[in-house]
């Protein structure tokens, strides 16, 4: 039974009806003084009176003020009684470690921040009408712990799509769900680690986050130089694993060529390594057929890694790995460990999208609205100006010159336009021309011409007088 007590001239919330009344009243006293009622300096009653207040034996009273002084909550001086200690603030938070600003969560009249998919244009009836349907044919057992692998309906339905999509050579039991490229490349690490891989090779470019997760599994981390033809393997050094983005390189935006597709290759099959596709945004492609995914050239060396971020959501946090048959085992370990498996539900209503065709509806609808807007965005500068292969939902717009990167993202934020620098992708040393990563599908639709028109307005400064 939970019980209000008003004691000295405080409630104290007290559970006193179990035999853990010391426990009770520890926890009601320290609540009391981290939220404050109790502000420091106040002079508690004696143990003999609160034990008489709350009809405790005083000894319960005793030990609980004991116990809240060993802890620093409460200091007992001699012949002063107990009063509520002095407590330091509490730190402030180490640059860099607090909770970092979730993004898009600032208010920006504009915003062309890379990485995201226009969010307005999320497939809602049919996620709805697939859950339904995913609820209405689920059996129970299907809500309980199932294989960490991922459910069975998503891990089949997505092993015919990654095929006729893709190129992808898998099969579903070679199939793992994650929560995200972000978990799934976490793990990775970890199983390659503990497989023997010292290190890992990431493009000169690339997502941030990375080289922190490889570093934080006990990876060294290496810099693949990246030129017109995508990433050179020839510089991997002593790394055992290469990340690479060959279907459109984040975020310089080229592609990964025939050749260097080739020296990917060998160099895994030479040494015994691995490359870890990140298959990001392989899906949108406008001037062509998307190529297909290299892991279908030798699924042996190759780790497909693909996510719904782009396709449908960042906020699903769903991702899919097609793995070498040796993987899969201490990969489903790693993910059993992680989180038992990602949430059925979203499975099951993934599954359901795909098989309906409802999926290949919606990226067939994104890729023509990205398309425009990726021509809109070429339209709207000086030729010459963007860079990259016409895919994705980013591309790189070099700055007129004279203009840095801390220039235009400063002056656009003057003018409530957010942008994000080349520079800050950076993962290894070499350093490249001032440009910007513009995400240019994430606005919705009808805020894109408005954000466009800042940016013209931000590069055209740059140009002189
Ligand atoms: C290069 C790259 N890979 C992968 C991802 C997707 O990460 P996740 O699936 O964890 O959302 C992103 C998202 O920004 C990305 O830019």
């Amino acid at each position: 039974m939970k019980d209000s007590w008003a004691t000295f001239g405080i409630d104290l919330h007290l559970e006193l009806g179990g035999p853990r009344r010391r426990k009770a009243l520890e926890g009601a006293l320290r609540e009391a003084v981290a939220d404050g009622r109790l502000p420091a300096g106040t002079r508690l009653p004696s143990s003999r009176s609160l034990a008489a207040d709350l009809g405790l034996a005083r000894n319960t009273v005793v030990e609980a003020y004991a116990q809240l002084t060993a802890e620093g909550w409460l200091a007992a001086r001699h012949g002063s009684g107990t009063t509520v200690a002095q407590r330091p603030p509490l730190p402030p938070a180490a640059p860099g470690g607090g909770a970092p600003p979730a993004p898009g969560a600032e208010r920006w009249a504009h915003s062309l921040r890379p990485g995201g998919p226009d969010l307005s244009s999320f497939p809602r009836t049919a996620w709805l009408a697939a859950s339904r349907r995913a609820w209405s044919t689920a059996v129970d057992a299907d809500l309980g712990y199932g294989d960490p692998r991922g459910t069975r309906q998503l891990r089949e339905v997505l092993a015919g799509y990654l095929g006729r999509a893709r190129g992808v050579r898998t099969e579903p039991s070679r199939l793992v769900i994650c929560s995200g490229f972000t978990q799934a490349f976490g793990l990775l690490c970890s199983v390659l680690r503990a497989g023997g891989a010292t290190a890992v090779a990431l493009e000169s470019h690339g997502l941030p986050e990375l080289s922190r997760i490889a570093s934080g599994a006990g990876l060294g981390v290496l810099s693949l130089p990246v030129d017109g033809e995508g990433a050179d393997v020839a510089a991997i050094g002593g790394a055992e694993v290469a990340v690479l983005t060959p279907a459109h390189q984040f975020p310089l935006g080229t592609v990964l060529s025939p050749r260097r597709r080739h020296a990917a290759l060998s160099w895994a099959r030479q040494v015994g390594g691995l490359v870890v596709e990140d298959d990001y945004d392989g899906e949108f492609r406008y001037d062509r057929e998307p190529l297909g995914a290299l892991q279908g050239l030798d699924p042996d060396h190759v780790i497909y890694v693909g996510t719904a971020s782009k396709s449908l959501a960042p906020g699903l946090r769903l991702a899919w790995l097609a793995l070498p048959a040796h993987l899969v085992q201490p990969f489903s370990d790693a993910k059993l460990l992680a989180d038992r498996h990602s949430s059925v539900f979203d499975q099951l209503a993934l599954a359901e999208l795909i098989a309906s065709g409802a999926y290949d509806r919606h990226v067939r609808r994104q890729r023509l609205a990205y398309r425009r807007r990726r021509d809109r965005l070429v339209a709207a500068l000086p030729a010459g100006r963007v860079d990259g292969i016409s895919a994705g939902l980013h591309a790189l717009v070099r700055l007129p010159s004279g203009m840095s990167e801390a220039v235009a993202t400063a002056e656009a934020g003057a003018h409530g336009l957010y942008v994000e620098g080349l520079d800050s992708y950076r993962t290894g040393p070499a350093a490249r021309p001032p440009a910007l990563v513009i995400g240019y599908a994430t606005p919705p639709e009808h805020a894109y011409g408005a954000a466009l028109m800042v940016l013209q307005d931000v590069l055209a400064l740059g140009a002189g007088p």
